[in-house]
Formats: structure tokens, C-alpha cells, sequence
């Protein structure tokens, strides 16, 4: 078995193919036909000598051998990641590159960190990634980020969960409902009201669903919808009231569509978290936009 045959293009392509046991989704992952994906495939199968994937039914897997070349590629990837923080190292914040996973929420201020962030070290080449909480969770375990923005850590993992800013959840009701002029409202009151929800999962749920469950509130929930964006529309539509980050208000707050309600225990206070693996390695431009974002984090704070 000629192991130096095995590229490191090839390795990309496997693990993309191992993270998504998809090869339409592999292919469009790393912007490249399914043709031209399943030809670096079979080379790489034809040099280890035994493939590496099977196709039952509609679904594919990993054969035993794929999952030793799938451990190794992530291995190999590792090391040469800490190479290139070891190499920039070397020339402290001026060069390297940072890789950041942000839960949906967190996009309403994260790019605009990182954007300043990179401003100021132009030599930085940093790539941001956008996803749910369930596919977060998954690249913290596959170890495929330097860093991860979520408003809770994820349980049963060993990571460090640095808070760095407050997220501040409002309740929120079309300009015109008959609750935006009171004061002081009971959260009793909104007993009748229906609400729009996010998924299950959400953080911004879950948050809700506790602090009306404290009070004996039952929700009248009419709608369950998976982004902010689709959460404030139907707001805004007249559908109900919602629980929402107040990050995701900054920019249209003054659009006049929304008002936020005056309820007791409202704003309900979360933290941002900026989290990473207890073991990983920190590279000094990681390091440096985790002292930036927890300054700036801390002046907004104090801003609001
Ligand atoms: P979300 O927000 O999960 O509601 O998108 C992040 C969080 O508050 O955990």
C-alpha cells in the first residue's frame, strides 16, 4: 500500500464525505461536482486498497476501514492546523487564521466583531460559519473551529465557556396591540395571547418557556418558526407576541413595527458565551480575538 499516494486534497474530500455520508451535499460543501468528488474517492480507496464507504439503500456508510482513514485525515488536518498557529506564532498577530461557528442568533453582532477584529490585523484570514445548535455542537465534537459563539454551553462536554456579553431577551408585540401603551404588566396578563415560538432547541426558547412555566403562564403558542427573521415578520404581521434577543431588534427597532412590551421579569437576562475545547490548542490570533470580543463585549454592557 503506497500511503504516500494519498493527497491531502483527497483527505479533505473524505472527511467532508465522512461529516455528511452525503455525496451531493460532500460535493456542494467543497464546491465541486459529484463526479469530479466520487473520482478523488476511488483513488483514495484504490491506493489504501479497500473501500471506504458502502451505499445501502438510499443511505450511505462508513465501512471499518473508512472510519481508521476518517480518524487519521481529522488527525492529520489537527497537525497541520497547530503548524500553521505554531508558524504564526512566530510573527504574533500579524499573520494566521481564525475559524469562528456562531449559533443564528449570535449573527446579529458576531460578523461585526469579527470584521473590526480583522480591520485591525489585516494579515488575519478568518472564515465564519453560521448554524443551528445541533450542527454546533457537532463541529465543537469534530473539532472543526478555533472558536464557537452560543448563548449556552452544551452539557456533557469538557469546554471552556467564557461569557463576554449580556443577551438581553425582550417581549415583543406588533406597534399596535393594546399592551404596548401599559406599564407594568403582569405576566398573568399575556395568559390569552398568542405567541410565535422558535424550535425547539433554541436557546431564546427555552429561556421563554422557563420564565412563563415560573409564573403558571400556559402559552398559547400559534406558531413555531425556525429563524429570528420568520419570528419577527409574523410579529410584525399581527400573528402575536414573541420572546427575542434583543440583538436581533438593533436594526429595526426604530422601523416603528414592533414595540417592546413593559412586562415584570422582562428584559429576561442570558449571557453570550465564546466557547472552545478544554484541551485545544489556543493560537495567539485566537487568543487575541478572545481578549477583543470580551473587551468589546464588556463596553457594550456598560453601553446598555
Ligand atoms: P438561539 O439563541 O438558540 O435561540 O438561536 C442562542 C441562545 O440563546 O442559546
Amino acid at each position: 500500500m503506497l500511503l504516500r499516494r494519498v493527497t491531502l486534497h483527497q483527505l479533505k474530500i473524505f472527511i467532508s464525505l465522512a461529516r455528511c455520508l452525503n455525496m451531493t451535499r460532500a460535493a456542494e460543501e467543497l464546491h465541486m461536482t459529484p463526479a469530479a468528488l466520487s473520482i478523488q474517492i476511488k483513488q483514495l480507496s484504490g491506493t489504501i486498497g479497500a473501500p471506504l464507504h458502502e451505499q445501502i439503500g438510499k443511505r450511505l456508510f462508513l465501512t471499518d476501514t473508512g472510519r481508521l482513514v476518517y480518524a487519521a485525515a481529522l488527525d492529520v488536518f489537527d497537525r497541520m492546523e497547530r503548524l500553521s498557529a505554531d508558524l504564526a506564532a512566530d510573527q504574533g498577530l500579524e499573520r494566521g487564521t481564525l475559524k469562528l461557528s456562531i449559533i443564528t442568533t449570535a449573527q446579529y453582532f458576531a460578523p461585526r466583531f469579527l470584521g473590526a477584529f480583522c480591520k485591525q490585523h489585516p494579515g488575519i484570514e478568518a472564515t465564519l460559519e453560521v448554524a443551528n445548535r445541533d450542527q454546533l455542537i457537532e463541529r465543537l465534537k469534530q473539532n472543526l473551529d478555533d472558536l464557537y459563539i452560543m448563548g449556552q454551553a452544551p452539557e456533557h462536554m469538557s469546554v471552556i465557556a467564557q461569557p463576554f456579553m449580556e443577551n438581553p431577551l425582550v417581549l415583543v408585540a406588533p406597534a399596535d396591540h393594546p399592551l404596548a401603551a401599559l406599564g407594568d404588566i403582569e405576566p398573568e396578563q399575556l395568559a390569552g395571547e398568542s405567541f410565535i415560538m422558535r424550535e425547539p432547541g433554541s436557546g431564546t426558547r427555552l429561556a421563554a418557556e422557563r420564565f412563563f412555566e415560573k409564573h403558571g403562564v400556559r402559552l398559547k403558542i400559534r406558531m413555531t418558526l425556525g429563524s429570528n427573521e420568520a419570528v419577527k415578520q409574523a410579529v410584525a404581521g399581527g400573528l402575536g407576541l414573541a420572546v427575542l434577543s434583543q440583538h436581533t431588534l438593533t436594526l429595526d427597532q426604530a422601523s416603528g413595527a414592533f414595540a417592546v412590551l413593559d412586562v415584570r421579569g422582562f428584559p429576561l437576562l442570558r449571557q453570550w458565551y465564546v466557547i472552545y475545547p478544554s484541551a485545544k490548542q489556543i493560537s495567539p490570533v485566537t487568543r487575541g480575538f478572545l481578549n477583543y470580543i470580551t473587551a468589546e463585549g464588556a463596553s457594550r454592557n456598560q453601553v446598555a
